[in-house]
Formats: C-alpha cells, sequence, structure tokens
C-alpha cells in the first residue's frame, strides 16, 4: 500500500522581499522591511511546516524586482491537478505571473486562464470549504472571476464582498478549520456576506479586531495543526480547548507588506 501523501507547500524565500510599493493599507514605503529578521521569519515558518508539521515544501526560486512573489497564496488556485492563475489586479504584480505557471507547467499541472480580464488572486481570494468555494471581491479579485472560476472548476462559488481595506483578500478575514469550522472576522464582510457565511458553515469561530490585525484568519490549518502569526491570543485559546496543536510564528516583517503565515504558502498537489 502507498504511504499517505505529506501535505505540500509552495513558498518562494524572501530574498528580494521590500516594501517598495503600496498597494494596500499596510505597506508604507517608510516602513521597510528589515531583510535579515525577514529572513530569519520566512525561515521559521519553513522550519515550523517541514518539521513539527511534517509537510513538504517547494520552493520557487525568487526574481529581483518582485518584492511580493514571498506570497505565493497569490500564484493561483490549486484544484487536483488544475492550476487557474492568477490575473493580478495591480501591474505591480503581474509580472510574477508567468514564474508560478512556468512552476506548476513543470510539475505537469494542466495551467488554465480565466476567460476575460477580469482580476483573480488565487487562493487569496478563494478558499474551499469541501467542495464549496467561498470567494472574496472588491479590493482584489473581481466578482466576474468567481463565476469563471465556478464554471471551470464545475464547483459551487459563494462569492463574499470584503467592506474593509485592510482585509483586502478572503485569507486575511477568512480560515476553514476542518470540514464544517470556519475562523472568520465578521466586521471585514458586509451583510449580506455575513448572512451567507452563516447559512453555510455550521461552527463559527469570531476573532477580535485585535487579533484579526495580527492576522489571526491568516492562518495554515494542516490537520490537527495550525500556523499562525504570535499574538492571537484569543483564537489560540479556542483552538488549543479543541485540541489543535498551535505554532505561533512571528511574522512582523511580512504583516509590513499586509501578509502573513497563510499568504506565504500555497499549498499543491506534489
Ligand atoms: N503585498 C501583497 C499584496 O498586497 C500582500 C499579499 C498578501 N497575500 C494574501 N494572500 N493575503 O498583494
Amino acid at each position: 500500500m502507498e504511504p499517505p501523501q505529506k501535505p505540500a507547500f509552495l513558498m518562494c524565500p524572501p530574498d528580494y522581499y521590500g516594501i517598495e510599493y503600496e498597494i494596500n493599507p499596510w505597506m508604507s514605503r517608510r516602513r521597510e522591511s528589515i531583510p535579515e529578521v525577514a529572513q530569519r521569519q520566512w525561515h521559521a515558518l519553513y522550519e515550523t511546516l517541514t518539521g513539527p508539521v511534517g509537510a513538504v515544501v517547494h520552493l520557487l526560486e525568487p526574481v529581483r524586482g518582485l518584492p511580493d512573489m514571498v506570497f505565493t497564496a497569490n500564484a493561483g488556485l490549486v484544484w487536483g491537478r488544475a492550476f487557474i492563475g492568477s490575473n493580478f489586479r495591480f501591474a505591480e504584480r503581474q509580472l510574477e505571473a508567468s514564474h508560478y505557471e512556468a512552476w506548476f507547467a513543470s510539475r505537469s499541472y494542466t495551467v488554465v486562464h480565466l476567460p476575460g480580464e477580469h482580476p483573480f488572486e488565487g487562493a487569496g481570494d478563494i478558499l474551499a470549504l469541501g467542495e464549496t468555494l467561498f470567494a472574496g471581491y472588491q479590493f482584489r479579485s473581481d466578482i466576474r472571476s468567481h463565476t469563471a472560476v465556478a464554471d471551470l472548476l464545475g464547483l459551487e462559488v459563494l462569492s463574499l464582498q470584503l467592506v474593509d481595506e485592510w482585509f483586502y483578500h478572503l485569507d486575511t478575514c477568512f480560515c476553514p478549520l476542518g470540514p464544517e469550522a470556519v475562523i472568520y472576522y465578521p466586521a471585514a464582510f458586509d451583510a449580506y456576506a455575513l448572512k451567507v457565511i452563516e447559512a453555510g458553515v455550521a461552527d463559527l469561530i469570531a476573532v477580535s479586531p485585535a487579533s484579526a490585525r495580527r492576522f489571526a484568519c491568516n492562518a495554515i490549518v494542516i490537520g490537527r495543526h495550525v500556523v499562525l502569526n504570535t499574538g492571537c491570543d484569543d483564537l489560540v485559546e479556542e483552538l488549543v480547548a479543541r485540541g489543535y496543536t498551535v505554532h505561533a510564528v512571528e511574522l512582523g516583517e511580512f504583516i509590513k507588506a499586509g501578509g502573513a503565515a497563510k499568504c506565504l504558502t500555497l499549498e499543491v498537489n506534489t
């Protein structure tokens, strides 16, 4: 019998990471990242995933001039052996796309493009709960991209409008935990999105504003392990009470760019 496959992620080392432009409210060129600290934090995340969590991490070659390439969650959406490449909203990130596509093509994924030019930022804005996709729109992905993804994959997509520019990608305010539970930050959604979430998710765990701003919802969930930024105490307490093993990794250098644990990874199937 084949041994069960280890969970696998794609990450990109922060060799050329920095705050070189401002495309979300977290980013300020006056608050540069400190390269050695960023390297240390990124490696701590890598070591956590490959060590105690027991995952495989594939590395993407970083590219000079593409500082946000560390945020591989935005590469695209992985579904089985298909990879739907992102259409980045901002010119600053558009040159990343061909590097991601080349990696997936070289691993014999079917690389797919969405029809039309609608912005779509991959696993940053689409998260699956079982066979249902929850998809965020407003600041980055366009709602029309959701329909295109649904048609391509033959899945149901529930579109959620984001209303707080500090929580501009769905993965900054929504995190599936197991097959029925979701961690979320209610204030990031409009009233209709909240109704959709309440109707579609049996078990909702709301985080406090303080934890949300520490990127509590930007957690990586691997079975009974959860990896997230430090300082999300209310959520950690709740997760421990539910029997999860929590790994808190300081990722402050990446919060300067508007991302944390989950944004720095993309789950893949090889
Ligand atoms: N600076 C990056 C951007 O604004 C951060 C991306 C964070 N990624 C995420 N999946 N939330 O595009």
